[in-house]
């Protein structure tokens, strides 16, 4: 099977590694990759969004399977667009169609969905320019911290936690009259906080069956002890020492279950990654968020914990057959540390060479931001690859990564030293 991943990311690499180590692949194209994934598949220098650039590229290639790594073309329906083309309509496409997308691209949506579902979430009301007087007195009824979230894709930015009711109304003015996230902001959900530890759950479906996948946690601060800005993630583990068998049952029961009968009976089919933010409050879980797409770093951890041939599994995903497959987990745990840019979350510089790759022993090394020239990989963007290795608990893991680090230089390179810290 000749198969193209989109996307750039430490994700994409981790897909691209998995999916290389099955016989069932043939070619194996990145559009538009990293340094990381130029070493095991083809790069192609095309934009996710370029949906007609990924046409000529899949016809030209006689790709059979599609992979989106990132939310950003699913949300402007790539998989519709191959539906909808005679000359693209064969391909497999692992990702759901744009309205189910729109889970991740339309937070009010999403909470519709859950409330319409009776899954565990932050009671919300939501606000347009419209009602924006009323959403003043909305947050007046409220205790803090104050949860205000733009409807729209803000790039990871758009949820505020305030604690100062005052500021939350500034910046409800903000979002809503003076479009702070532009149209991402025109609808803004306000919600109530809940308070407790998060982690990501996965499931993959065909939109009648599902796997569950291992649960991971992620660190989405950048300063040790979950301080400062928020990041894409800085690290993570998989499984997650706080998740008991009881915990997973209730997830299993009520969330998940109610998530995959609800896109059923709202007529939302769907074939691909569910990414179920989770927040544990006392024993219970509630669903902080709906994504339609593997976690970045979460996937660096997940994936490698699956013994199965990811393209069987994908290819039972296109085809309705989940159910004919069992899903087989490598009991030990996985860890991955975020290498990132100094600066990052904020202004960062790129270009810097890395050295010590060669080194590495018995971790992985996931590509994120970074490119080939010539010989040489170079610094690429904020998040610059994520060391992932085995150990028996997380600390085990964690040492082999923080050891095969030392070896690793990058100008101004910066990491978490302390994840785990909270377990
Ligand atoms: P989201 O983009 O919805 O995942 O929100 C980003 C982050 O904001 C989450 O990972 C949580 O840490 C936090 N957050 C979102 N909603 C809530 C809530 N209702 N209560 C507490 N924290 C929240
Ligand atoms: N690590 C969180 C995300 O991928 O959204």
């Amino acid at each position: 099977m000749n198969i193209l991943i989109i996307g750039a990311g430490g994700r994409e690499h981790t897909l691209a590694w998995k999916l290389k180590q099955s016989p069932k692949l043939n070619k194996l194209f990145v559009a538009p990759g990293n340094a990381g994934t130029a070493g095991i598949a083809a790069n192609l220098p095309i934009d996710v969004n370029d949906f007609e650039a990924i046409k000529q590229l899949v016809e030209k290639e006689s790709i059979d399977m599609v992979v989106v790594g990132p939310e950003d073309p699913l949300v402007k329906g790539i998989h519709d667009f191959f539906l909808q083309d005679a000359s693209l309509k064969h391909v497999s496409v692992i990702g759901p169609r744009k309205m189910a997308a729109t889970l991740e691209g339309s937070k009010e949506y999403a909470k519709k969905f859950m409330m319409r579902h009776n899954i565990p979430t932050a009671s919300y009301k939501s606000f347009t320019s419209d009602n924006f007087e009323e959403g003043l007195l909305f947050l007046e009824s409220l205790k803090p911290p104050y949860v205000l979230k733009a409807d729209g894709l803000a790039a990871g930015k758009g949820v505020l936690i305030l604690y100062d009711l005052a500021e939350a109304k500034n910046e409800l003015r903000d979002m809503l009259i003076s479009a702070k996230f532009g149209t991402a902001s025109s609808v803004v959900v306000i919600e109530e906080f809940l308070s407790g530890i998060e982690l990501s759950c996965f499931v993959l479906t065909d939109g009648e069956n599902y796997k569950i996948l291992p649960m991971a946690k992620d660190y989405k601060r950048i300063g040790e002890g979950d301080t400062g800005l928020n990041t894409g993630g800085m690290g993570a583990i998989s499984p997650v020492p706080f998740v008991s068998q009881e915990f997973l049952e209730k997830v299993h029961k009520r969330i998940i279950i109610p998530t995959i009968k609800g896109l059923h009976n709202d007529e939302l089919p769907y074939k691909g990654f569910i990414f179920i933010g989770l927040i544990k409050v006392g024993d219970d879980p509630f669903v902080i968020e709906y994504n339609v797409r593997l976690g970045d770093p979460e996937t660096e951890v997940v994936l490698p914990r699956i013994k199965n041939d990811l393209v069987e599994l994908f290819d039972a995903t296109a085809h309705g057959k989940l159910n004919s497959i069992e899903l087989e987990v490598d009991e030990r745990t996985a860890t991955t540390v975020m290498l990132v840019s100094g600066g990052y979350p904020e202004a960062y510089e790129k270009g810097m060479e890395i050295i010590g790759l060669k080194d590495i022993e018995g971790s992985i090394a996931f590509h994120a931001g970074t490119r080939l020239n010539e010989e040489k990989v170079l610094t690429n963007g904020g998040r610059v690859m994520a060391i992932t290795s085995f150990g028996r608990d997380f600390r085990e893991g964690l040492s082999k990564s923080y050891q095969n680090i030392d070896k690793i230089h990058f100008d101004n390179m910066y990491y978490r030293k302390d994840l785990g810290f909270d377990l």
